[in-house]
């Protein structure tokens, strides 16, 4: 499928506003991608396709999982959106014929990040974060910044995020928090 012809497709599935984000993700990620060293086409499929899921919610959720294989942890099992990136990257494959392995692991881990993740990983949680359609305190700084360091705007972004949810009483992800610990203990210390 090319790219005209996945982003055809998607529109078809998604509602207008999430189908604006996921091409605002996808124009943020190609620009990311060129100053990184990664394959636009990459990085615009990645983009794209990232919240393919985004849709599937509750109980139908939970039903692509087991048609998918997809085990379910407990913090996705009480916050069944957590899955929409494992779900996603399993549409990706069966739906739009996407192989790359890379481009399936950035749509699987942009929700929460996970440790050690690859520059298109990082690329797509990022775009998810900053797109033009983002505002929220703090995204001009955000935006500045991922073109300067990708892995500072990664920590800006965890901590912002992992705070939200302690704000809200909310069950943080234990992926979300190896992400952070790696990227400060590995990236960010090195510096
Ligand atoms: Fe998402
Ligand atoms: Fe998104």
């Amino acid at each position: 499928m090319t790219i005209d012809e996945i982003k055809s497709k998607l529109e078809k599935t998604l509602s207008k506003k999430r189908f604006k984000h996921s091409v605002g993700v996808m124009e943020t990620a190609v620009e990311l991608a060129l100053i990184n060293d990664v394959d636009r086409d990459k990085a615009a499929i990645s983009g794209l396709l990232h919240d393919c899921a985004r849709e599937v919610k509750g109980a139908e959720a939970f039903k692509a999982c087991e048609k998918y294989g997809i085990c379910i942890d407990e913090i996705s099992r009480i916050q069944p959106s957590l899955l929409h990136g494992s779900i996603g990257a399993e549409i990706a494959k069966e739906e739009y014929g996407i192989k790359d392995p890379h481009i399936l692991q950035a749509i699987k881990y942009h929700t929460t990040g996970r440790a050690d993740m690859d520059m298109l990983e990082k690329i797509i949680f990022i775009a998810d974060y900053i797109e033009p359609g983002r505002n929220f305190q703090g995204v001009e700084e955000a935006r500045k910044e991922a073109f300067k360091n990708i892995d500072r705007v990664m920590l800006m972004a965890l901590d912002k995020t992992i705070s939200h949810i302690i704000e809200k009483k909310g069950l943080i992800h234990v992926d979300a928090i190896n992400a952070r610990n790696f990227i400060l203990s590995h990236a960010i210390k090195c510096e």
